[in-house]
């Protein structure tokens, strides 16, 4: 048996307040945003500035962020390969939770894996929108916004994302953002495939 098939004697339990009756009550549907890319390429600002617009829209909403699941639910995880796959395979869950709440989640998370982020895809099937936040090493290397690069750099930070660990970019994603251009036209036009995605 595998670390995550222990729980075998237990139920689901199906709740009479249906996903459908909520997204009936929220007037839209729940999904799954799945922001991915190098660390500073933008994704947590990105998903934030979408969350804004969608919140006075009046959409249900909520961003579920790497840095900030790490102090929490995920603080027993480094950045192994192993350990960036659990954590997305926990974050795939929870995602699915508050999908089933009727929720818009929009996830920012490196996720640099392919096969963790189709896991994701797995679990949440239809559900699921993968989008890529291109920007160069070089331009989130210049940024470097919390100082990490230039540690990873002189060797400070083991496996880090694009300097010592891969980055695998998205083959088939839904939706890809060049997060180097403005951040208003970026909010745009994701703003507008999450409420066309969400459309009851
Ligand atoms: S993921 O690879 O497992 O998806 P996640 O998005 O949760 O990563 O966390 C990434 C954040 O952790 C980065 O934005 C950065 O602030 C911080 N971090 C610390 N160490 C590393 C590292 N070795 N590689 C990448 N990010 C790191």
């Amino acid at each position: 048996m595998s670390e995550h098939e222990k729980s075998s004697n237990v139920v689901w339990h199906a709740a009479t307040v249906t996903r459908e009756r909520r997204e009936q009550q929220n007037g839209h549907r729940g999904g799954l945003f799945w922001f991915t890319g190098l660390s500073g390429a933008g994704k947590s600002t990105l998903a934030h500035s979408v969350e804004e617009m969608l919140h006075d829209n009046g959409y249900r909403t909520y961003v579920l962020d790497g840095d900030n699941v790490r102090h929490g639910l995920c603080a027993d995880l480094a950045f192994s390969d192993e350990d960036r796959k659990e954590n997305i395979r926990r974050i795939g869950h929870m995602s699915m939770l508050y999908v089933e709440a009727g929720i818009v989640v929009l996830t920012a998370f490196i996720s640099p894996f392919r096969v963790d982020r189709e896991n994701v895809r797995k679990i949440a099937g239809t559900d699921f929108h993968e989008i890529y936040c291109k920007c160069s090493l070089e331009v989130c290397e210049e940024r470097d916004v919390k100082g990490l690069y230039k540690r990873a750099r002189a060797g400070e930070i083991p496996d880090f994302t694009g300097i010592s660990s891969p980055y695998e970019e998205p083959e088939f994603a839904e939706l890809t953002v060049d997060t180097q251009s403005q951040l208003e036209a970026c909010t745009s036009n994701v703003f507008d495939y999450v409420v066309k995605s969400t459309r009851r």
